[in-house]
């Protein structure tokens, strides 16, 4: 029996008609074309899935069903940049520090980056190697991505 979910992602509102199993994940790539959070582990491992929902990082591979899903408001990579084009601090971040390999992953450490200092613009080193250890990288190492994480909560802070 089809089941209806919906749900506003960045900001606009979708209706989805979907079996009512789905992943937050599945609901992002394959009903709504939006493609920046991975399937890495499929199981809540990795955070190459990561999105922002009130204000959390979350891994959407792991929200699955009708009664979590219906109502969510969900921010993903594809809201982060301004409507010009120009980047979000954070992912501007990413590039000048050279954080970006295959990429794969990158989509996830930005949103559990976004989550954290949208929450908290001063996170200390601490928090944010706490927020950092929820997500893996396969190929770029973890030094380019500390850096970026520093640099973006730099300008963060000097843009105010
Ligand atoms: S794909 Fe969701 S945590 Fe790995
Ligand atoms: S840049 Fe390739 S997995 Fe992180």
């Amino acid at each position: 029996m089809p089941e209806t979910i919906s749900l506003r992602v960045n900001g606009i509102g979708h209706t989805v008609t979907c079996t009512g199993k789905e992943s937050l994940l599945d609901i992002l790539r394959d009903y709504l074309d939006l493609t920046g959070a991975k399937e890495g582990c499929g199981y809540g491992a990795c955070g190459s899935c990561t999105v922002v929902v009130k204000g959390e990082a979350v891994k959407s591979c792991t929200l699955r069903g009708k009664d979590k899903l219906d109502g969510l408001d969900v921010v993903t990579i594809e809201g982060l940049a301004h409507r010009d084009g120009t980047l979000h601090p954070i992912q501007q971040a990413f590039l000048d520090a050279g954080a970006v390999q295959c990429g794969f992953c990158t989509p996830g450490f930005i949103m559990r980056l976004y989550a954290l200092f949208a929450r908290n613009p001063g996170a200390s080193d601490d928090d944010i190697k706490e927020a950092l250890s929820e997500n893996l990288c396969r190929c770029s190492g973890y030094e380019a991505i500390w850096e970026a994480a520093l640099l973006a909560r730099e300008r963060l802070n000097a843009a105010g």
